[in-house]
């Protein structure tokens, strides 16, 4: 599952060039507990180059966990995940993961309300910058970047104006392109379209697609009408393992994926007692649409 740890260019001191036929990410044995408590159980999971992989799971499969591991907000008391090659993430700092390329999106937006929207990427940029300057090198081009990045999450037009006024999908668009202009690799986005109205969610899914094939994108997510219409490829996470993984028209019918929705999981919140997976039964099972 490692690629690269033999390629000599690691030897000789420079970057390796990463093998794109391997996973950017690969979770091997992972394992997380919390007062003795397994939340992530021996987990194996990958996600290739370029792709948009969605993960979803009954409430306390240990979705949010992962993507904590994953930035090292949680430490793993056994396994590894593996990074681009050879990095492993569970030996990192959660300050150190924009510098190697992994970008994470909290479901409630994190902006700077009282700064334009341009202002916003800017001072994202600014703690980058601050480094490239002290290395002298010059801030070419960051205006250009911030005002690309604005024009791929659609927000151009908005540039000057606060983001406090931004509407609720809008502020969830710029907090994804203040993740972009820091040009990750790989970016993780939980519960990325909550809250958002059907037109809001259908063009982040358009976004999110946009976004895929140049980085590699993980979304957890459950909204199953979001996931059936975007996704391509499912992993469904219960109990801390890899429950069932395909396309969601296999993972909906997969009579254990049914099982776990109905009613295994080990959340204190309580499940969704729809099946229909319409956004106000956003917990319940991804059953197959009529
Ligand atoms: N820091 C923590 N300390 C103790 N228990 C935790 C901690 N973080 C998560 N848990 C527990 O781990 C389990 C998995 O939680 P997690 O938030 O990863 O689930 P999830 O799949 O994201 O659920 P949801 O769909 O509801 O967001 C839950 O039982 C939760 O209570
Ligand atoms: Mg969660």
């Amino acid at each position: 599952m490692i690629g690269n740890l033999n390629n000599p260019a690691s030897r000789n001191g420079s970057r390796p060039t990463p093998d794109l036929s391997q996973p950017i990410l690969s979770v091997e044995n992972l394992t997380v507990s919390f007062d003795g408590f397994t939340v992530l159980d021996e987990l194996n999971f990958a996600i290739g180059y370029g792709e948009m992989r969605f993960l979803i799971g009954p409430n306390g499969a240990g979705k949010t966990t992962l993507i904590d591991v994953i930035t090292g907000k949680s430490k793993p008391s056994k396994g590894r995940i593996i990074f681009d090659g050879t990095t492993d993430l569970s030996r990192r700092q959660e300050y150190q993961l924009v510098r190697l390329g992994v970008g994470r999106k909290f479901q409630t937006p994190s902006i700077f309300a009282s700064l334009t929207v341009y202002q916003n990427l800017e001072v994202t940029l600014g703690f980058r910058s601050r480094i490239t300057r002290l290395l002298g090198k010059p801030r070419r081009g960051e205006s250009d970047r911030i005002m690309s990045t604005l024009e791929e999450v659609g927000l151009q037009h908005r540039a000057q104006d606060v983001a406090g006024g931004l509407s609720h999908g809008e502020k969830q668009w710029l907090e994804i392109g203040m993740l972009l202009v820091q040009e990750p690799k790989l970016l993780l986005l939980d519960e990325p379209v909550a809250g958002m109205t059907r037109r809001e969610r259908d063009r982040t899914g358009e976004l999110l697609q946009s976004i895929g094939g140049e980085r590699s994108v993980l979304v957890v997510e459950h909204d199953m009408d979001f996931v059936r219409q975007f996704a391509q490829t499912v992993t469904v996470l219960h109990l801390g393992k890899v429950l069932s993984e395909g396309t969601m028209e296999d993972v909906q019918q997969d009579p254990e994926v049914i099982r776990a929705y109905l009613g295994n999981s080990r959340s204190q919140r309580p499940q969704a007692g729809r099946l229909n997976g319409r956004r106000e039964a956003e917990h319940a099972a991804p059953v197959a649409a009529d």
